[in-house]
């Protein structure tokens, strides 16, 4: 896969549950519980490199079966069983190679990505949560919305759309 600096990333995309807040996290966690996000996210995902931050990961109950994990760390040290460590975002990228890499957060993560990518698989959540984990809105400037499926919410969920975005 290209380096850092060349632009957009054929085949990059990032897969991002956010509020109208820009919560994205809480506690290392994520703040809301949505079994149809967490399916799109398993087909978005699903025998593909996904690239994370450490802290993501470690939010995670272990790898994600059938996906390739690279994981950035600044820590030279850290490792786990399944991943593949890079200490930059050059070197996730030459590990991840060609072809279909979903970023899957966090904030820092994405923010590292956000203008290598080429798509964004969006989860909207239509309300404000609570949160310690942010990130910006994206820019309406650099991303044009191609698709959006508003979801039925469950009982106790908040209102909820899937939406892809492509770089303009
Ligand atoms: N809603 C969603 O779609 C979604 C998706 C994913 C995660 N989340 C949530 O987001 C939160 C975690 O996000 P976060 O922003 O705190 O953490 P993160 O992005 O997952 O990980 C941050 C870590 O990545 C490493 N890192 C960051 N920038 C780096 C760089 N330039 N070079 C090398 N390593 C770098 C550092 O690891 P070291 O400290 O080890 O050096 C840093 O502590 C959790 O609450 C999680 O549940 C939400």
């Amino acid at each position: 896969m290209n380096s850092v600096g060349s632009g957009p990333i054929p085949g990059l995309f990032l897969v991002v549950a956010r509020a109208t807040n820009g919560v994205i996290g809480n506690h290392g966690g994520l703040p809301w519980k949505l079994p149809a996000d967490m399916r799109r996210f398993r087909q978005l995902t699903l025998d593909k490199t996904v690239i994370m931050g450490r802290k993501t990961f470690e939010s995670l109950p272990g790898t994600l079966p059938r996906r390739r994990h690279v994981v950035i760390t600044r820590d030279p040290e850290w490792s786990a069983p399944g991943v593949d460590v890079a200490q930059d975002e050059d070197a996730a990228l030459w590990i991840a190679g060609e072809g279909e890499v979903a970023v899957i957060g966090g904030a820092e993560i994405y923010a590292l990505f956000e203008p290598l990518a080429e798509r964004i698989e969006l989860t909207e959540i239509d309300t404000p949560v609570a949160g310690d984990t942010t990130m910006p809105a994206f820019d309406p400037s650099s991303w044009r919305e191609v698709r959006r499926e508003p979801q039925e919410p469950a009982q106790g969920e908040p209102p909820y759309a899937f939406v892809t975005l492509v770089r303009r």
